[in-house]
């Protein structure tokens, strides 16, 4: 894949890493283009204009200039030749799913991943005749298992790493290598690393998806997603999907992803050493059974997270000794965490996986990808370390003993 790179560091790609003279006169910062259609000078111009022959912008569903230059910036984070914006995480996944599978097909997924993905997989897929093949991630010899689940009608193989709200840590090589054994590609959800911290593409994946809502966007304003990859695939993902069931981004919530990501290596710096802090301080307290953080020593993908990932990212689940009824308590306690599904904020967030963000799994679906009652899901966000633990301490205070 002829990806795009240039002589700056990550950091300063970060900040800058697009040109946007093309587009405006002296702007320091791009602008945003808030149009529905384009005008056309005269008939010529304007014929041909949804067969793809006709240069420059048409019409904001198709392409936007603010989003392309999302859509640059992306790529180049990425390592990857282009990119697609799109309304949401969900519409990113069901963009690259819907293309890349088809009546009869089928696609082998870990089954720790978002409740909506989940739910699109196991429950709305099978309407088109697609059907999921779930792997569990904590199993022994997992590649083994996937490798006995894929047949020729085998489209694509989907992961999340880290697993959304496990935490587990999904060896990307791995799967990738098996991926290309059979010729096809490797879907990873970045939305937990962020390409800051890791680079799924880097390491053989095929193409990357991203709940731009969370670390990209950062700020906890918007809702939008990404799919990045090579060239080829990402203008079929356009043509077979976008542009005509049409979850396209809004060009102005692309302008604030592209200001939310010109501080994400700081966001993503902090995010990771207060979670590190706190999973540390977690794994001490008596109310907690176990913490699942990939940058403790004790988490059983610490290594590979290690080679995987430049830092652990802001995520943790710990497990209460009290279940379901101390999540109850310490999700009530709580005053500075706000009580609230999404992650990758500024403020910190804490919710129950079981009945929020994964309550579209049936009990024996929990019990399969390791999500029991008692976890509980923190993001935390850039407020001061201490803050959060006193606040989580009051809180787990109050659970009876
Ligand atoms: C890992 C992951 N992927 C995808 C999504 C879906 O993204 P969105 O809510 O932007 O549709 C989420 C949402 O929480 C998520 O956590």
């Amino acid at each position: 894949m002829a990806t795009k790179k240039n002589r700056f560091s990550e950091e300063t790609n970060i900040v800058h890493g697009i040109d946007n003279s093309h587009i405006s006169t002296q702007d320091l910062v791009a602008p945003i283009h808030m149009t529905s259609t384009f005008k056309f000078n005269d008939f010529d111009q304007g014929a041909g204009v949804f067969d793809g022959s006709r240069q420059g912008y048409v019409y904001t569903r198709i392409a936007n200039p603010t989003v392309d230059l999302l859509q640059e910036k992306m790529a180049l984070l990425e390592g990857g030749e282009a990119a697609i914006a799109t309304a949401s995480g969900m519409a990113a996944i069901a963009a690259v799913t819907m293309t890349l599978a088809g009546p009869g097909d089928n696609f082998v997924a870990c089954n720790s991943v978002y409740g909506g993905t989940f739910a699109l997989f196991k429950d709305h897929l099978r309407k088109f005749n697609i059907s999921p093949r779930f792997v569990s991630p904590v199993k022994t010899n997992t590649i083994d298992r996937v490798a006995s689940l894929m047949d020729a009608d085998t489209r694509f193989l989907f992961i999340e790493t880290p697993a959304n709200p496990t935490l587990s840590i999904i060896n990307i090589e791995l799967w990738a290598t098996l991926a290309d054994q059979h010729r096809i590609p490797l879907v990873v959800d970045n939305t937990f690393a962020s390409p800051y911290l890791q680079k799924p593409l880097d390491m053989g994946a095929h193409l990357v998806i991203h709940s731009a809502t969370k670390y990209l966007g950062g700020h906890g304003d918007i809702i939008a997603g990404m799919v990045i990859g090579d060239g080829a695939m990402i203008q079929r993902i356009r043509t077979e999907y976008m542009d005509h069931f049409g979850p396209a981004v809004s060009p102005f919530n692309a302008w604030l992803i592209l200001r939310g990501l010109k501080t994400l290596a700081i966001r993503m710096d902090r995010h990771s050493s207060t979670a590190l802090k706190v999973a540390m301080w977690l794994e001490n307290h008596p109310k907690v059974s176990q913490v699942y953080y990939p940058g403790l020593g004790s988490h059983p993908d610490h290594l590979l997270a290690q080679k995987q990932m430049k830092q652990f990212s802001g995520i943790l689940g710990f497990e209460l000794k009290g279940g379901r009824a101390a999540a109850r308590t310490l999700l009530n306690r709580v005053e500075l965490c706000t009580l609230a599904v999404s992650l990758g904020d500024c403020d910190t967030l804490i919710q129950h996986p079981a009945s929020m963000t994964h309550s579209t799994y049936s009990e024996a679906d929990l019990r399969a990808a390791g999500i029991d009652q008692g976890l509980v899901r923190l993001s935390l966000g850039l407020e001061h370390p201490d803050d959060i633990m006193d606040d989580l301490e009051t809180a787990l205070a109050a659970i009876d003993d």
